[in-house]
């Protein structure tokens, strides 16, 4: 059975003044799952997240939470709360007293407060600290106290935006395992913002790639990252070689032969194309696999292209490479790196062949980059 919905967007567009802001947003927001918006600095991932909790009201469409539709419900009546890349904690309070601002000022009663405050405590691992003032926390500590001020609520979605935004790499990638591990125990439904695509695809269970107010795709980690459905996703979400063609030849509706790079190549895709039609051929740097000239065979090379190494870049677990090919175009590769094989020495200027399987580029019909 499908997981039931606790949000939904439907034709929702938002306009500020004469700035268009949103366009056409319809997204499903799945009840437990753990669903990222990515996309650049201003694309609209704050303001989505404003009008799901009430702050903004769409300009167009409708939003459903628990199919109810919230037009006009003012945010303490959505049960959503939302956990601000600032924290914006009370400096003043305990950790307790920071957890229990928002019951108290419900008017919940005291017993009921304090065993509630002490259950998220438990939660997020925080129960020894109770008693302390936010800044006798670390900074991961205190994001954990942010999430349980609004975990308190028992919300049905827990907006985050950009909470990990702020933190150094290290803590973040730390921050990155406790907060979907937490988001487990909490049983909560997480819609998370970030403009990182590494974050996004390690925590969630959906990725939405957002693009200048557009949804561009929604998918798995994997499906966005494996089956882009546009040069916008396939750029923004991981490095990518990006090459035209033309569709030269189509043999059933799964294959399919391009002209790219000066050769007639055999691949597949399950999107549709006619002859003549103008690509593009997507492929991974991880994909692809350089060989030096004592590898290859000569008369082996038929689905290879020559090139000479440009740059070699050495990143401790991979090697990456950018070749330029023998018609000038250049091709990044990444390798990775074994310190027993010495096949991974390359040399600037050094002549090599590069060559993918054939069926694991991706084809997109064409578009201005
Ligand atoms: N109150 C506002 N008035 C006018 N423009 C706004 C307002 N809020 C946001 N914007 C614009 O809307 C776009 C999206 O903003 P935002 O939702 O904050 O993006 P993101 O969170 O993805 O960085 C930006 O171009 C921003 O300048
Ligand atoms: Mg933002």
């Amino acid at each position: 059975m499908l997981a039931k919905n606790v949000v939904e967007l439907c034709g929702v567009y938002k306009s500020i003044g004469d700035h268009d802001i949103l366009h056409d947003i319809n997204l499903e927001v799945r009840e437990g799952e753990f669903l990222t918006l990515l996309g650049p600095s201003g694309c609209g991932k704050t303001t989505l997240l404003r009008l799901i909790s009430g702050f903004e009201e769409p300009s167009r469409g409708s939003i459903f939470i628990d199919q109810k539709d919230v037009r006009g419900l003012p945010p303490h009546h959505r049960h959503v709360n939302t956990v601000f890349q600032s924290y914006a904690l009370f400096p003043h309070m305990t950790v307790f007293d920071n957890i229990a601002f928002g019951l108290r000022c419900q008017h919940v009663p005291a017993a009921e407060i304090t065993s509630r405050v002490n259950d998220v405590l438990k939660m997020v691992k925080l129960e020894k600290h109770a008693l302390r003032k936010p800044d006798q926390l670390s900074g991961g500590q205190q994001q954990r106290v942010a999430i349980a001020r609004a975990a308190v609520n028992r919300p049905r979605v827990l907006l985050l935006d950009e909470p990990l935004s702020s933190l150094d790499y290290r803590l973040r990638k730390t921050m990155q395992i406790e907060l979907k591990q937490l988001q487990r125990r909490l049983g909560i439904t997480f819609v998370f913002v970030t403009h990182d695509q590494e974050e996004a695809l390690s925590m969630s269970d959906r990725v939405v790639v957002m693009q200048e107010g557009y949804i561009e795709q929604v998918g798995t980690p994997r499906q966005v990252y494996e089956d882009p459905k546009s040069l916008n996703v396939a750029t923004f979400i991981g490095e990518v070689n990006i090459f035209a063609g033309t569709v030269l030849s189509l043999p059933d509706n799964k294959h399919l032969t391009i002209d790219f790079l000066d050769k007639a190549r055999p691949t597949k895709s399950n999107r549709s194309f006619s002859i003549g039609e103008q690509v593009h051929v997507v492929i991974r740097p991880e994909d692809v696999r350089v060989w030096n000239q004592h590898e290859v065979n000569t008369n082996e090379t038929i689905n290879m292209f020559a090139g000479t190494v440009d740059e070699v870049i050495y990143k401790g677990t991979t090697v990456d490479l950018i070749v330029r090919l023998s018609n000038h175009q250049i091709i990044a590769a990444t390798e990775f790196f074994d310190e027993d094989d010495d096949r991974l020495e390359y040399k600037i200027g050094e002549q090599v062949w590069v060559s993918w399987t054939p069926g694991w580029e991706v084809i997109l019909p064409h578009e201005t980059p």
